[in-house]
């Protein structure tokens, strides 16, 4: 038996924020931004909502684009790095928001691996024969976590949701393989140091900037070209495919120029690796499943094609898959 995807979805809020408007909030340029990052534009969740808003949306989505009534999930895992609250999960506030009663549901935090992370999850526990549908969120508001006097950060950040609903598929068909990494040493590069147990929010966390997140962008950038070529290099080989044989790349939209190291040490052509960087910029979780969404809605990916996702991010963490896509949209 097969585990695989039979439902995706995905929800960005409408409010969009420009590289024009950040050239009026900091010292940057729509040429310096487009140039080093290949962003355009992100989108921004408005007041009041939050993340569990957007994942509640892709949710409904994914179960639509299976085709199944909502009843028939029985687990949530919701990726995020922005959930709602510390506590409760979003994945229960998402459960909660689309009616769903007395099903296990937990939130996942792998940063921008997070979606990949989930996947694996939910494969293993479909092939357990314990679960027969399980959604896999990644809703991420990381404008709550970004500090807009900072244009390091800034300008490479935005807000969206993805799902999917993993269940069984036809044998040889769905997530055939998955890569995961991590390495805590590295986890100082990539952080949000106030408003945990550490060091919980205070006047000073507050007065500090402590609650956005810090990162070491050109370190982050060698490891993220390294972590994500070696993870597509490492699917390659131990599924004895060739580049080529793979229809289509989803990489983490982080920065174009990370993606172009990526596929350049991978020997991936640019032609076939999926890209929304510019509309959207680095979503965290939701970045490879919103361009999931986007490529099988769009017509790039058809049955018996071969895909592979590729991310990246906080922890640090790294992750692939390859999947061999088992719906007929
Ligand atoms: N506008 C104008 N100038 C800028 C900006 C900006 N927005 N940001 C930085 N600069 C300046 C710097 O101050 C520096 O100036 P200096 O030379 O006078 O000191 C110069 O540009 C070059 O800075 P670098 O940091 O070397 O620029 P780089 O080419 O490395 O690009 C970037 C910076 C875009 C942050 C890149 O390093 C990057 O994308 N890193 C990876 C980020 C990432 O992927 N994070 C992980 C995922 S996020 C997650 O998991 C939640």
């Amino acid at each position: 038996m097969g585990a695989g995807i039979i439902g995706i979805g995905s929800y960005v809020p409408d409010r969009v924020l420009t590289n024009a408007d950040l050239e009026k909030m900091v010292d940057t340029s729509d040429e310096w931004i487009v140039t080093r990052t290949g962003i355009r534009e992100r989108r921004i969740c408005p007041e009041g909502k939050a993340a569990s808003d957007l994942g509640t949306v892709a949710a409904i989505r994914a179960v639509e684009d299976a085709g199944i009534k909502v009843q028939e999930i029985d687990m949530i895992i919701c990726a995020t790095i922005t959930p709602d609250m510390v506590f409760p999960s979003t994945a229960c506030i998402i459960q909660n928001n689309i009616g769903i009663e007395n099903i296990p549901c937990f939130d996942l935090s792998a940063a921008c691996s997070g979606f990949i992370y989930g996947l694996e999850i939910a494969r293993s526990l479909i092939e357990t024969h314990r679960y027969r549908n399980i959604l896999v969120v990644a809703a991420e508001c990381m404008s709550r976590v970004t500090d807009y006097t900072d244009r390091t950060t800034c300008v490479l950040l935005g807000d969206g949701a993805a799902a999917a609903v993993v269940s069984k598929v036809e044998d040889n068909y769905g997530i055939l393989d998955t890569y995961l990494g991590a390495a805590g040493k590295y986890s100082n590069l990539l952080y949000v140091p106030a408003g945990g147990s550490k060091i919980p929010a205070s006047h000073e966390t507050v007065d500090k900037r402590m609650h956005f997140m810090k990162m070491e962008g050109s370190t982050l950038f060698r490891i993220a070209v390294n972590a994500m070529s070696d993870s597509v290099k490492k699917i390659i080989e131990r599924n004895k495919i060739s580049p080529e044989d793979i229809v289509l790349f989803i990489p983490h939209q982080a920065n174009i120029r990370i993606i172009q190291g990526v596929a350049k040490s991978a020997c991936i052509a640019m032609d076939r690796v999926f890209l929304n960087i510019e509309k959207y910029g680095n979503m965290s979780a939701a970045s490879v499943g919103v361009a999931l969404d986007e490529a099988a809605k769009s017509g790039k990916i058809k049955k018996n094609d071969l895909i592979c996702m590729v991310s990246f991010g906080a922890g640090l963490t790294w992750a692939a898959n390859l999947i061999k896509w088992s719906k007929n949209d």
